[in-house]
């Protein structure tokens, strides 16, 4: 992304200082999301990101992740595929399990949306301690297809979820905008 889409986008991000709890700066996209100019620069610049690693379907994480990753599908003319939290998915499902900082989660996709033939691109709002993205490429792999990229508005450095992230790319990118 080009400097003057890197400042509208983060123009368009609010800091909330304590949510959800005491001490969090939450970083709220719906400014962003409101903003079809800058809506518009996100989705096309995720979909540049698509074609430069040649992805042929879009995965998805719920929530945020889903409404940043299927204007992108389309504009990209391939599909999405949602990555949900666990017991959403009516379909036979792959599920993966992960830690967060305190308990642990569980995510899953349909185990028919992807094959070997699949290079896929998962798209998230943001990485944090990168623990969700990390289960979705476990869940990508399960399902046989090849990962091409990891590709997120926002990296938030001081979690080193890259670091956390690095042995599940196996060398594929993790782009964030
Ligand atoms: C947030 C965010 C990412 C994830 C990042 O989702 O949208 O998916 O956390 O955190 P991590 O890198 O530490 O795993 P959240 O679980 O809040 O879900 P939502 O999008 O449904 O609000």
């Amino acid at each position: 992304t080009d400097t003057s889409t890197r400042e509208l986008l983060l123009s368009r991000i609010r800091d909330v200082a304590d949510y959800p709890k005491p001490g969090v700066v939450f970083k709220d996209i719906t400014p962003l999301l409101a903003d079809p100019k800058a809506f518009t620069a996100l989705t096309d610049a995720l979909a540049e990101l698509c074609a430069k690693h040649g992805a042929t379907k879009i995965v998805g994480l719920e929530a945020r992740g889903f409404i940043l990753a299927a204007p992108v599908a389309v504009r990209a003319g391939v599909g999405f595929i949602p990555v949900r939290k666990a017991g959403k998915l009516p379909g036979a499902t792959l599920s993966q399990a992960y830690e967060l900082e305190y308990g642990s989660a569980e995510i899953e996709v349909h185990a028919e949306d992807l094959d070997q033939d699949d290079r896929v691109l998962v798209i998230d709002d943001v990485l944090a301690t990168g623990g969700t993205a990390e289960a979705s490429l476990e869940l990508v792999r399960r399902a046989g297809a090849e990962v091409v990229g990891v590709a997120v508005l926002m990296e938030l450095g001081f979690l080193g979820g890259r670091a956390r992230l690095e042995p599940a790319l196996r060398g594929a990118p993790l782009e964030a905008l």
